[in-house]
């Protein structure tokens, strides 16, 4: 592990020298009665006896302790005594207060470099941490070169200037704290349904649908030399999944409550700052449902249990993103959380836009879809909480949605959930269970052959059911108020980019 170059500093006062020896003493360890740990769930992840991460030192559970340390530095200051350091290791927002004698100093321990700590855990003189690191041994893992780094030391880099180093990001404080938000947040999700009946299902990555008929496919075959057949690999063309809904509604033939977590993609030309070509999304399928009431509930509840989830279990990380990097989005999400989300059909949508004296750029014909600068004017409308719209005009919605039967303004049982910042956060519907109706469309589309599987669904043991997908790197947006959905995905992909 430790790499060529490597340099360790140790000073003669301190405990043994050697990290294996070191190891082996077990120092830090908490015994119970019955000879269990006594580890807090964060500790659990300290990795060998008497290691700590930056979280678990910094909890201030293990005074007097001796332990190692491994981390990144984030801040060196040498005083003519004694050099502090701060050490982060991702574990947490907060970095670990190391203090070692001056003897310590070497010109290798700079801003990024990976170093390895063994020492002591004491009370801060400090208020502003409780718990600082007396090294005895400074061990300089990997180096760093200051003036080549492209982050420097004490300097708020914006996510625009740190997004041109993909590879690199993940050493910001602000990059690391979305990236243990978007932990947290699969974890809320997960939670959600787990707590809710929802049973997981791992939906195909590669697919031979179009489930949402809109022609954004990526389409898969094998490279190389040997691909010049013109036989498909899989004897049918086959594609990147625009999204697993088909898939769930296989499985809620069987089980009243499904969902699915996990990436899909959309060969969208877009440069936009709420489109990616690849994102992830949570799907879920409910059967047995009455009307959009029993989707939009679901919708809703686990819009609020994830987003208190996430502002309990991370409040530092997020506290970060509203004080500086989106100032006083706070308030915006405390208020989407007091107030229930109102309900608008598509057709008070389209009075409230015609009634407006906004300039809008697309038409707001009843016909015509929503476009993001309507979505955004609704959700201001409506007080900026989240806003459900339902009853979209039938010919705008896929083969799928259940049809209202309400001639005049033709519309389907569809919804969309409006948010703050970002416009659409959830598209979902009730499904056409109907046999005779399912048939009538996919023949007009001339999908009846392709679709003949999707039409058995109906034929055996056919329930009402519906389901939607909520985009999750938008839901970070929302609930952070950052402005360009590539700043919520550790890698984005979109048109003309894919870095890495
Ligand atoms: O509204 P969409 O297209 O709905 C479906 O795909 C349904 N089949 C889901 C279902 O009913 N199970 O997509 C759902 C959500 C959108 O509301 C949006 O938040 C997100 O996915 N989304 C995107 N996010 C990032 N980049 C893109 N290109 C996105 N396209 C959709």
């Amino acid at each position: 592990m430790l790499q060529a170059g490597a340099k360790t500093l140790s000073v003669s006062r301190g405990i043994s020298l050697g990290i294996r020896q070191h190891c082996n003493k077990t120092p830090g360890r908490l015994t119970g009665s019955r000879g269990i740990s006594l580890v807090s769930i964060r500790r659990v992840w300290d990795k060998t006896p008497g290691q700590l991460t930056v979280s678990g030192a910094v909890s201030g559970e293990q005074l007097g302790a001796k332990v190692k340390v491994q981390g990144w530095v984030r801040s060196v200051r040498a005083q003519k005594a004694n050099l502090f350091l701060h050490v982060n290791d991702g574990s947490s927002l907060q970095s670990l207060q190391v203090v070692a004698s001056s003897e310590l100093n070497d010109p290798l321990l700079t801003f990024g470099s990976a170093v390895e700590v063994t020492g002591t855990l004491r009370k801060s003189p400090h208020h502003n941490q409780p718990v600082e690191l007396e090294a005895q041994q400074i061990h300089v893992v990997g180096q760093c070169n200051p003036v080549d780094f492209p982050f420097k030391i004490k300097e708020r880099h914006s996510l625009e200037y740190i997004r041109q180093f993909p590879h690199l990001r993940c050493r910001t404080n602000a990059f690391s704290s979305l990236l243990r938000i978007r932990s947290e947040a699969t974890t809320a999700f997960h939670s959600y349904f787990k707590e809710n009946g929802f049973v997981q299902i791992h939906t195909p990555v590669i697919t031979s649908n179009d489930c949402e008929g809109a022609g954004e496919l990526f389409q898969v075959e094998p490279s190389g030399p040997d691909n010049e057949e013109e036989e498909n690999f899989f004897s049918v063309p086959a594609f990147l999944s625009v999204s697993g809904q088909l898939h769930l509604e296989v499985m809620s033939g069987a089980f009243s409550r499904v969902y699915s977590f996990g990436p899909t993609f959309r060969a969208e030309n877009s440069q936009s700052r709420r489109h990616l070509a690849e994102f992830y999304m949570v799907e879920a399928e409910v059967s047995f449902t009455q009307s959009l009431e029993d989707l939009t509930k679901v919708m809703e509840d686990m819009f609020r249990s994830a987003t208190e989830h996430v502002l309990a279990h991370c409040a530092e990380d997020v506290d970060l993103f509203h004080k500086h990097v989106t100032p006083g989005h706070r308030v915006t999400v405390e208020a989407m959380l007091k107030k229930r989300f109102p309900t608008i059909t598509y057709s008070e949508a389209i009075d409230i836009l015609n009634r407006s004296s906004e300039n809008f750029a697309f038409p707001t014909d009843w016909g015509c879809d929503l476009q993001t600068e309507h979505e955004k004017y609704l959700v201001k409308h409506c007080g900026n909480v989240p806003v459900f719209v339902t009853d979209y005009p039938y010919d705008l919605k896929p083969f799928y949605a259940r049809d209202n039967q309400d001639h005049s303004e033709h519309t389907a049982a569809a919804v969309d959930l409006l948010v703050p910042g970002v416009g659409e956060l959830c598209g979902g519907s009730l499904r056409e269970e109907r046999l005779d109706l399912l048939r009538a469309r996919l023949e007009e589309a001339g999908l009846e052959d392709t679709y003949s599987w999707y039409l058995d669904l109906r034929r055996f043991g056919s329930v009402p059911h519906g389901g939607f997908g909520l985009g999750f790197e938008r839901y970070l947006q929302c609930i952070l108020g950052v402005d360009n959905i590539k700043d919520v995905i550790p890698f984005p992909r979109f048109s003309h980019s894919c870095l890495l």
